[in-house]
C-alpha cells in the first residue's frame, strides 16, 4: 500500500489528527497537503495534549519524516514557533521538511483577512483571520513569495517591493491601515527566520518519491475537509484551498496512481466554524449537549463551533469526490448519553426529496433534514477497544450509518486518547 490519503469528510475538526496519528506508526513519512495554520489539530499522547497548527502529526514518531507540501502556506513565525514548542516539551523536530516552493503568509496576508471580513460585515465568511486566503489568492496571481526567497534576500527584496506596491495603497486608502516597510520584512523574515529554517527546507517532491519508489509508504494528512474545498465546499464559505483527496497530488507533487487508500475522517455528529448553510444544524439542549461533552471550541481560535446531527448526504458525496475507501468515525462517544440519535437520510428542498447533494446553493440553503431516528446506547463507550463489546443501538446505529454512506466504518474513536479507538472491521 504505497500512499494513503487522510481527508476530512465534513466541515474540519473531525479529529483527522487522531486518525493520522494511529497510521502514521506504519510509514515513513506524512505530509500535509494544504492549508495553513488555519488547521488546529490535537493529539493525546499519555495524557499529554499537543496542539497543532502547521507540522504534520506524525511529528510525534522518531521514526518518519514529516513533510510540509508545497500545497501548504507557510508563516515562518508560526512554523518556527510551533517547532520551539514541540522542542520545548521534548519532541525531536530535526526531521521536519518544508517544500521549497510552499507559499509564504506575510503579515499583510493576515491583515488584509482581518480587514476584509470587517468590511464584509454581517456576509462575513468567518475566516480563521490566518491571512490564507489572501496568500493562496497571490499564489494564483503570480505575486506570492515562496520558502525558498527567504534564503535570497535579493530576491525576497524584489518581489516584495513589486507586491507592497499594489498591497500598501489598498491597506492605506481603503481600508485605513498603515502599510508595511520593505526593510522591516526583510530584517525579520530573512535575517531572522531564514537561518533557523535553512536545514529545514528541501525538495519535498524528491523526497516523498525517494520514499515511495523504494517500497515505503508514505501519508498524506489533510486539513480542512471536503465542504471547506475551494472547489467541492459550500462556496463561499469555503477555505482557499483543496482538501479534498486530489489535493494531495497537487499539494505534494505525486499522481494519482501512488494512492491506494483514502480514509475519510467523519465525527459522528456534525459541526462547523463560520459562517454557511448547515442542514441539521441543532439549535436545542443536544446542540448544548454535542457542545458541551464534545467540547467543540476551535483549538485554533477558540471559536464555539455550531452543532448537528450527522449527515449522511454529505457524507455520500465525500465519498465520491475523494473516492473514500473507508471511513474512521469519530468522537462516538459524545453520543453515549443521549435518549436517541439521528442520521439526516436526505433533504427536502422546497417539497422534494434529495438523496444526493444539491448542486445549486439555494436548494442547499432550503434543504431541511430528513431524519432516521434510533434509540440511544445510554452506555459508556470509552474503555471499549473491540467490536464485539459495543452495545447492540450502537452496533444498529453503525450499520444504518455505514449502509447510507454505503462505504465500511474501519474505525471508531471512542475518546480523546490514542488507544481509545474500536477497530470495527475485525471480527469480535
Ligand atoms: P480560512 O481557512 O481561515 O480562510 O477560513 C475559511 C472557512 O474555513 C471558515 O469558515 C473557517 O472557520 C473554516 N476553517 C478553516 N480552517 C478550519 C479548520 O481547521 N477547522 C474547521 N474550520 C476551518
Amino acid at each position: 500500500m504505497p500512499a494513503t490519503v487522510v481527508v476530512g469528510t465534513q466541515w474540519g475538526d473531525e479529529g483527522k489528527g487522531k486518525v493520522v496519528d494511529l497510521l502514521a506508526k506504519e510509514v515513513q513519512c506524512v505530509v500535509r497537503y494544504q492549508g495553513g495554520h488555519n488547521a488546529g489539530h490535537t493529539l493525546v499522547v499519555d495524557g499529554e495534549s499537543f496542539k497543532l497548527q502547521l507540522i504534520p502529526s506524525g511529528v510525534l514518531y522518531p521514526h518518519l519524516t514529516p513533510i510540509i507540501g508545497n500545497g501548504v502556506v507557510v508563516d515562518p513565525l508560526v512554523l518556527l514557533r510551533e517547532m520551539d514548542m514541540l522542542t520545548a516539551r521534548g519532541v525531536d523536530v530535526s526531521k521536519l521538511r518544508v517544500s521549497a516552493n510552499a507559499h509564504l503568509i506575510l503579515p499583510y496576508h493576515q491583515m488584509l483577512d482581518v480587514v476584509f471580513e470587517r468590511h464584509l460585515g454581517k456576509n462575513k465568511l468567518g475566516t480563521t483571520k490566518r491571512g490564507i486566503g489572501p496568500a493562496y489568492a497571490d499564489k494564483a496571481s503570480r505575486v506570492g513569495l515562496r520558502v525558498q526567497d527567504l534564503f535570497d534576500e535579493e530576491i525576497f527584496r524584489a518581489k516584495l517591493e513589486v507586491v507592497l506596491h499594489e498591497k500598501n495603497p489598498l491597506l492605506a486608502k481603503v481600508y485605513n491601515k498603515i502599510g508595511y516597510e520593505v526593510d522591516e520584512l526583510v530584517k525579520i523574515y530573512v535575517g531572522e527566520c531564514a537561518p533557523r529554517l535553512k536545514k529545514h527546507m528541501a525538495d519535498t517532491i524528491d523526497l516523498v518519491h525517494n520514499v515511495l519508489e523504494n517500497d515505503g509508504q508514505v501519508l498524506f494528512e489533510g486539513a480542512q475537509a471536503t465542504f471547506l474545498d475551494l472547489d467541492h465546499g459550500t462556496y463561499p464559505f469555503v477555505t482557499s484551498s483543496n482538501p479534498t483527496a486530489g489535493g494531495a497530488c497537487t499539494g505534494a507533487g505525486v499522481g494519482p496512481r501512488y494512492i491506494d487508500r483514502v480514509v475519510g475522517v467523519a465525527k459522528a455528529y456534525l459541526t462547523r466554524v463560520g459562517a454557511g448553510p448547515f442542514p441539521s444544524e441543532l439549535f436545542d439542549a443536544v446542540g448544548e449537549h454535542l457542545v458541551d461533552v464534545g467540547h467543540e471550541y476551535g483549538t485554533n481560535t477558540g471559536r464555539r463551533r455550531r452543532t448537528g446531527w450527522v449527515d449522511a448526504v454529505m457524507l455520500r458525496h465525500a465519498v465520491r469526490v475523494n473516492s473514500l475507501s473507508e471511513i474512521a468515525l469519530t468522537k462516538l462517544d459524545v453520543l453515549d448519553q443521549l435518549d436517541t440519535v439521528k442520521i439526516c437520510e436526505a433533504y427536502d428542498v422546497n417539497g422534494v426529496r434529495h438523496e444526493k447533494m444539491p448542486y445549486h446553493q439555494s436548494d442547499f440553503h432550503d434543504a431541511k433534514p430528513i431524519y432516521k431516528e434510533m434509540p440511544g446506547w445510554k452506555t459508556d463507550l470509552s474503555g471499549f477497544t473491540k467490536r464485539g463489546q459495543l452495545p447492540q443501538a450502537a452496533l444498529d446505529y453503525l450499520d444504518a450509518l455505514e449502509a447510507s454512506i454505503g462505504v465500511p466504518i474501519g474505525l471508531i474513536g471512542v475518546g480523546p486518547g490514542r488507544n481509545q479507538i474500536v477497530h470495527y472491521n475485525q471480527a469480535a
